[in-house]
């Protein structure tokens, strides 16, 4: 059963409590993260800005299930379009206004020929700020560019990951080309932890096909 969080801290209580289930339903995450009014001073202290690019900073390793961060993004900074490693991303604005940009994948399927690249199609935009603070996306969705297009305002963003990954793929919009990149955090480094695959289970659909819902299965790996 979920309650609204009354801090940050018991946010992370009840993502903890509810990723201790051996079933996880997505909605049920959003609508966790969704809830909770940010307040600044509860996330302070895990925030830590460059100047020249956003930084991750890890808030709970997740026992292994999953990665809950804060990313801070300077004005006018944005990711590179990236793909999430078969891995569930909720994204959550804390604070400023953020631009989710999506791509579908390129067609190139790998090629470098000339004739095979082509520019990134863009499919999709949407504008995540305190009226409308989460998003959601996986491969299957397609890949995204985060923007604080902001000249003054900086931006916070809460992401939970799972399960966690430490590489994923950038793309270049004008070619397609992708390249692999490690990525590690700004705070501390990651703790060995148990690692675990997630296997969809049956989704439930609705009338016209579809998904309404979505539950997570871990097995732990050895
Ligand atoms: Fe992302």
């Amino acid at each position: 059963m979920i309650s609204h969080p009354k801090s940050f801290e018991d946010l992370i209580r009840q993502l903890r409590e509810m990723f201790n289930s051996e079933e996880v339903d997505i909605e049920q995450v959003k609508s966790l993260m969704a809830s909770y009014q940010t307040n600044p001073s509860d996330w302070a202290k895990f925030v830590h800005f460059d100047k020249f690019r956003y930084t991750r900073n890890l808030v709970d390793a997740g026992n292994g299930k999953y990665n809950l961060m804060i990313l801070c993004w300077p004005q006018k900074i944005q990711s590179q379009i990236h793909d999430h490693s078969d891995a569930h991303c909720i994204m959550r604005s804390l604070s400023g206004t953020l631009y989710e940009v999506r791509f579908r994948w390129p067609e190139s399927n790998g090629s470098t020929r000339l004739d095979d690249l082509s520019r990134m199609e863009k499919i999709d935009e949407t504008k995540l700020d305190s009226e409308n603070p989460v998003a959601y996306i996986n491969d299957s969705i397609g890949l995204h560019r985060v923007e604080n297009r902001d000249p003054v305002q900086y931006a916070v963003t809460l992401h939970l990951y799972c399960p966690p990954f430490t590489q994923c793929n950038t793309f270049d919009e004008e070619t397609g080309l992708n390249e692999t990149v490690r990525m590690t955090f700004d705070n501390e480094p990651k703790k060995a932890m148990p690692t675990y695959t997630v296997r969809k289970m049956s989704s439930v659909t609705n009338m016209v096909g579809e998904i309404t819902k979505e539950m997570l299965l871990f097995e732990q790996s050895v």
